[in-house]
């Protein structure tokens, strides 16, 4: 399978590591698509010695199967319908700009049409398959809780607003509560985790979320709570962060490392 990447941060370098290591087997990296020369795909694929290109029409000639799509709500807007309807599959991690109804409907439709799959991994989260069979069973509320320490939410726009002085924060505070659907512009490079749920769930209007700032924690604490006519689910993720990156979790960038060797598998264990 010829992979090509889009995006030269966390989840890109942790991919081909692991791929240099031989953990990927039967796959190649056709190359990086950065949004310019200045970007940080350059080096990682001078490093990795793998092209480099910035035009969506010369990553299409690198002939890829697969697009991991590890950039940015942007880059999902920009480049995913085109890819499909090349008939390329995208693994989608930006999961967020899913949030928008018109996109999501056009890259659903795209990828039937043209046989290629449009595959959101559960990053950050887990327990998708739990949920997956409790929705069948019919669901009365889905939650999750996303918290992290204080200095995770700095720099975000809408926390600058709340105007909570994160660094002198002694007891947990909600940032946020509400919908997804309302959370998710509010934070578009955290909670894409909430849109992977909502998506797999009960849908972006009815998927509760609370995003918390909690001076207890070590790192990114995630509880997902399901009530519905199967039983209760609680299932709470530590993660870890990626090395170098307080944003990212270890766990998001394996999942999309998952994903690559699921995409086109020719069986599944799990729902
Ligand atoms: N689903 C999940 O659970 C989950 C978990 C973690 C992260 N994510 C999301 O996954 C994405 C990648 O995460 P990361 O930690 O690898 O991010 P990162 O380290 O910040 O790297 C992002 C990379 O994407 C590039 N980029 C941004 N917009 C682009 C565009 N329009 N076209 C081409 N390249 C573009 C950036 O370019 P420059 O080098 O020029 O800046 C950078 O190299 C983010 O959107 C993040 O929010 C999802």
């Amino acid at each position: 399978m010829q992979l090509g990447i889009i995006g030269g941060g966390v989840i890109a370098r942790l991919v081909l590591e692991e791929h240099r290591r031989g953990t990927v087997d039967g796959v190649d990296v056709t190359g990086i698509l950065g949004r310019n020369e200045r970007s940080r795909g350059r080096t990682l694929a001078a490093e990795f010695g793998v092209p480099f290109v910035t035009a969506r029409d010369a990553l299409l000639a690198l002939r890829p199967d697969v697009v991991l799509e590890a950039a940015s709500h942007d880059a999902v807007r920009d480049h995913v319908a085109l890819l499909l309807e090349s008939g390329i599959s995208v693994i989608v991690l930006s999961a967020g700009a899913l949030c928008d109804d018109a996109l999501r409907t056009q890259l659903e439709q795209l990828a039937a049409q043209h046989r290629a799959k449009l595959y959101v991994p559960s990053g950050g989260v887990g327990g998708l398959d739990a949920l997956k069979a409790a929705c069948t069973a019919g669901v009365e509320s889905v939650e999750v809780r996303i918290a992290k320490p204080p200095a995770a939410w700095r720099g975000i726009a809408f926390v600058e607003a709340l105007d909570i002085d994160l660094a002198r924060l002694d007891q947990e505070t909600t940032l946020f509560a509400g919908t997804v659907r309302e959370g998710v512009p509010h934070f578009p490079e955290n909670v894409n985790i909430a849109a992977v749920l909502a998506m797999a769930g009960i849908g972006f209007d009815s998927t509760r979320l609370l995003v918390v700032a909690d001076p207890g924690l070590a790192c990114s604490t995630n509880t997902i709570r399901i009530r519905g006519a199967s039983g209760t689910i609680e299932i709470r993720l530590q993660n870890f962060p990626a090395p170098g990156h307080h944003n990212t979790s270890l766990l998001a960038c394996h999942s999309a490392l998952a994903a690559i060797r699921a995409v086109h598998a020719p069986t599944r264990y799990g729902t």
